[in-house]
C-alpha cells in the first residue's frame, strides 16, 4: 500500500481540512470498521487511498470526483500490478463512495468506505472545517433571524444553518455498519452539544 499511496499523494493539496489528511483519517476508519467485518482489507485499503484522487480536479472543472477517480482507478491499480480479479470492486467503491450521488454500495467493502467518508463529515475535525470554510468565505457563523431549511442544502447562508442543512443530516442509523454507527453516534452528539452551546452563548443570555 505504500506504493500506492506515494502514487496518490500528487492529486492533493495539503491543509484544508480535506487534502491527504482527510484520506488518512478515512483509510484509519475504514481499516478499524474492516477488524469486526468480514473483508478483503486490500480493496477497502486501496479503494480509501484512491476515493478522492479526482476531488481537486471535480473542484475545478465540476465533474462528479467520485465517478472521474472511478476512471482513472484501474490504470492506477495496473502500475502496482494489483490483483486483476479485485478491480472491478475497487472501482465500484470509489465510484458509490459519494452518498449525496445516491448509487447503492453493493459490496461489504463499499459500504465501509462510504461509512469511513461520512464518518469524517462529522465530529470535531468536521466542526473545525466548517467553521474555518465559513470564515474563509465570509459566511457568518450564526444569524438567528436566518432560519436554517429544512431540507438537505449544500449552500448555507451561515455555518450553524450549515450544521441542520447537512451535518445533522447524517443520522447514526443510516450508516451500514454496526461499528460506523456507534462512532457517529457518539460524534452526532457531540456536534449537537457544540451547536447547542453556540446558540445558548449567543446573545450572552445564558
Ligand atoms: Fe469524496
Ligand atoms: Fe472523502
Amino acid at each position: 500500500m505504500e506504493i500506492l499511496r506515494k502514487m496518490v499523494l500528487p492529486y492533493f493539496d495539503e491543509g484544508d481540512g480535506h487534502g491527504f489528511d482527510h484520506v488518512e483519517r478515512v483509510y484509519n476508519l475504514a481499516l478499524k470498521i474492516s477488524e469486526s467485518e468480514n473483508v478483503d482489507v486490500d480493496i477497502v485499503k486501496s479503494a480509501a487511498l484512491l476515493h478522492d484522487i479526482c476531488r481537486k480536479q471535480g473542484g475545478e472543472t465540476g465533474q462528479c470526483h467520485a465517478i472521474e477517480g472511478a476512471k482513472l482507478t484501474p490504470e492506477i491499480l495496473r502500475k502496482i500490478n494489483f490483483p486483476e480479479d479485485k478491480i472491478e470492486n475497487v472501482v465500484h467503491c470509489v465510484k458509490v463512495h459519494r452518498y449525496s450521488n445516491g448509487f447503492v454500495p453493493e459490496t461489504k467493502e463499499a459500504k465501509i468506505l462510504q461509512d469511513a467518508d461520512r464518518l469524517d463529515a462529522i465530529g470535531a475535525i468536521a466542526i473545525t472545517r466548517i467553521i474555518t470554510h465559513g470564515i474563509k468565505h465570509n459566511m457568518p457563523i450564526y444569524n438567528p433571524k436566518i432560519k436554517p431549511s429544512e431540507g438537505y442544502s449544500s449552500k448555507s447562508e451561515t455555518s450553524i444553518n450549515h450544521f441542520y442543512e447537512k451535518i445533522l443530516k447524517l443520522k447514526p442509523e443510516t450508516f451500514h455498519t454496526k461499528s460506523a454507527q456507534k462512532i457517529a453516534k457518539e460524534r452526532y452528539l457531540f456536534t449537537q452539544k457544540f451547536v447547542n452551546q453556540i446558540i445558548d452563548e449567543w446573545d450572552g443570555k445564558k
